[in-house]
């Protein structure tokens, strides 16, 4: 079965640490060794980003592979993904042909498909990460999805271990204000890696703004074999005391699928990061994927001040992405 880079769930702890530890290593070396020279990865992007692109492509190509980047439906032919469909609209292609065909060419693929945002019911199936793990003969890489974003997760995991031992610490994963319903991939992942690296997690959050229930059960599960605790609170100034962690991330309601939050001031005043609530923890670290809205999300004071880590997180996103490709592709003889 061909190993992907999916879902974390499908990583045991050690495999994720170690995937933390080869990251921290590469961030530390000079070398200038070629690992993956002669390979070639394409990046399949639904959806805009910064980060993810930009890291992967740096990442493959300091290791010596070709990156190519791929804006699905402007750069290619519109994608269909639905079995047994007339293909009588706008998609030209389905991916059945799409991917083994893209798998001939490279080495592994990755995916960023953002969820419809209207049905979960059917944004949770991840249509076409699934099609492209059906499809694919080479290694699949989530770049987010519907539910979780796991190459971020790794980053955040390394930019922890790199301020704190996590096991025993407090992480505060808080709901804010946006303009819109934003996806919960990087709120779940989040919380996932947390609860596997062994901290005591709190979920902030106003009623309606649950996390899914499959990936609260893992949460717990992760939770209870380390001996932490799960809360969830909808107290957005008490759930700081005592953290160690703060990150900060919007998502739209489950219980109102695909509608923008209140744009009222007192409720966003009641979610927004602020220093008055970063001087309610232990000294605590500010995390945020980004991109961030600056004093939606979060005050300008956090984001400038001593407690953020969003650069020192988005790099991080370079040296895991590196860790990432070199546990899909070393030793992988197909070439
Ligand atoms: N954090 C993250 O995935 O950033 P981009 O959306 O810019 O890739």
């Amino acid at each position: 079965m061909t190993a992907h880079f999916t879902h974390l769930a499908d990583h045991p702890r050690e495999e994720l640490f170690a995937l933390a530890d080869l990251a921290a290593k590469l961030k530390a070396s000079k070398s200038t060794e070629r690992p993956l020279a002669g390979r070639s990865l394409a990046f399949c992007f639904m959806n805009p980003s910064l980060r993810t692109q930009v890291s992967f492509e740096v990442a493959a190509a300091s290791l010596g592979a070709h990156p190519l980047t791929l804006n699905l439906g402007r750069d290619t032919w519109q994608m269909e993904f639905a079995e047994g469909s007339i293909m009588d609209g706008a998609p030209a292609e389905h991916l059945k042909e799409a991917v083994p065909v893209l798998a001939r060419y490279c080495d592994a693929l990755a995916l960023r498909s953002f969820p419809g945002g209207k049905s979960w019911d059917e944004d949770k199936t991840e249509p076409y990460l699934s099609a492209f793990k059906k499809y694919s003969t080479v290694p699949v890489i989530n770049l987010e999805s519907a539910t979780g974003h796991p190459c971020q997760a790794l980053a955040d995991l390394m930019t922890i271990r790199e301020r704190m031992e996590p096991k025993g610490k407090n992480f505060l994963l808080t709901w804010a204000p946006h303009v819109k319903p934003l996806p919960m991939a990087v709120p779940n992942s989040a919380a996932e890696i947390a609860a596997v690296a062994g901290m005591n997690v709190t979920i902030a959050r106003p009623e309606g703004f649950d996390l899914d229930p499959d990936v609260m059960a893992r949460v717990k599960r992760s939770c209870d074999a380390n001996g932490a605790t799960l809360r969830v609170t909808d107290d957005a100034a008490s759930a700081y005391d005592g953290a160690h962690v703060v990150y900060a991330k919007s998502w739209g309601a489950l219980s109102r699928y695909g509608e923008a939050p209140s744009a009222d001031p007192a409720f966003r005043a009641r979610w927004i990061a602020t220093a008055a609530k970063m001087k309610r923890t232990d000294d605590a670290i500010f995390m945020h994927c980004l991109p961030v809205r600056r004093n939606l999300v979060v005050a300008d004071e956090v984001l400038d001040g001593p407690w953020s880590v969003v650069v020192d997180e988005a790099e991080n996103r370079l040296h895991t992405a590196k860790a990432v490709l070199l546990k899909l592709l070393q030793g992988d003889k197909r070439r």
